[in-house]
């Protein structure tokens, strides 16, 4: 058994089945112990809400974490691999470093104020709480029923006025305009390159649309069994031998992945 670098989405992924998160916590903190593994949590989730979540679920501490569907990425005080790892009380921007290199490769492209003041000509995009903005982030509630008239006009009005970014619709409620340069993707393969993991020792593990960039680089990837239509959608048309849909869910189907890609 060799160290990989593990990558998993929160909600409905690694968090939705309490004792199968007990049985992959232990698998991974020993991988961790043993053979130096990594942990990285990739969530749409501010890091306040993140907080929320880490405690409630007794959830490890990772090594890095990356909030806010990629627009914000968090190591340790020292800021690379090897050091001392994010506690999950201790996480806040105060005390541990917010990525600045990231945060200049975001705002390549991006102003936030014009992009809100054209998406705020749609009355169908209700605004998410203020917890959940941040400077490289605007995201609103937007139903499902409206989803795909309303993604189109939107795209087509930012682009009319120059802006090339993206919009992420997940789980049939929540809409996301990031940076061109920003997804959960992007951030981790940033994160791998900072660390010098390559993409065969990376698994990424996800359930809905804000986890669809992950899966299109050549990391390994999960789809977890209870993956949300969006993301099984995108799976029917584009899956490789590099991404295995599993057959549990959420954390018991990350440790049949992880068996799966020969990880444990
Ligand atoms: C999380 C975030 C929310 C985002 C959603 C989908 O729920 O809190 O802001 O829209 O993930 O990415
Ligand atoms: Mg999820």
């Amino acid at each position: 058994m060799s160290s990989f670098l593990f990558v998993t989405d929160l909600d409905n992924t690694l968090v939705g089945d309490d004792a199968a998160l007990l049985e992959l916590n232990q698998k991974l903190a020993a991988h961790r112990e043993q053979h130096n593994s990594k942990i990285v949590y990739a969530t749409g989730r501010s890091l306040y809400l993140y907080r929320l979540l880490a405690e409630a679920k007794s959830l490890l501490p990772p090594d890095a974490l990356i909030t806010a569907v990629g627009t914000e990425m968090y190591f340790d005080r020292e800021g690379c691999a090897g050091n001392p790892r994010i506690s999950n009380r201790g996480v806040n921007q105060q005390e541990s470093q917010y990525d600045r290199e990231w945060a200049n490769i975001l705002a390549q492209g991006w102003n936030r104020q014009e992009i809100v003041a054209i998406a705020s000509q749609f009355t169908d995009l209700q605004l998410q709480p203020k917890s959940e903005q941040n400077p490289f982030k605007v995201s609103y509630y937007l139903a499902e029923a409206a989803a795909a008239e309303i993604l189109a006009k939107l795209q087509a009005a930012l682009k009319q006025e120059g802006f090339d970014i993206k919009l992420i619709y997940s789980a049939g409620q929540d809409l996301d305009l990031l940076p061109k340069n920003g997804d959960k993707g992007l951030a981790v393969q940033f994160l791998r390159r900072r660390w010098k993991i390559a993409p065969e020792q990376t698994i990424v593990c996800g359930d809905s649309g804000n986890d669809i960039s992950m899966f299109e680089g050549q990391e390994k990837s999960l789809l977890v069994a209870n993956a949300k239509p969006e993301l099984l959608e995108w799976y029917a048309a584009n899956k490789n031998e590099h991404n295995y849909l599993a057959k549990a869910d959420c954390a018991g189907g990350i440790i049949e992945g992880l068996k799966h890609f020969g990880f444990i």
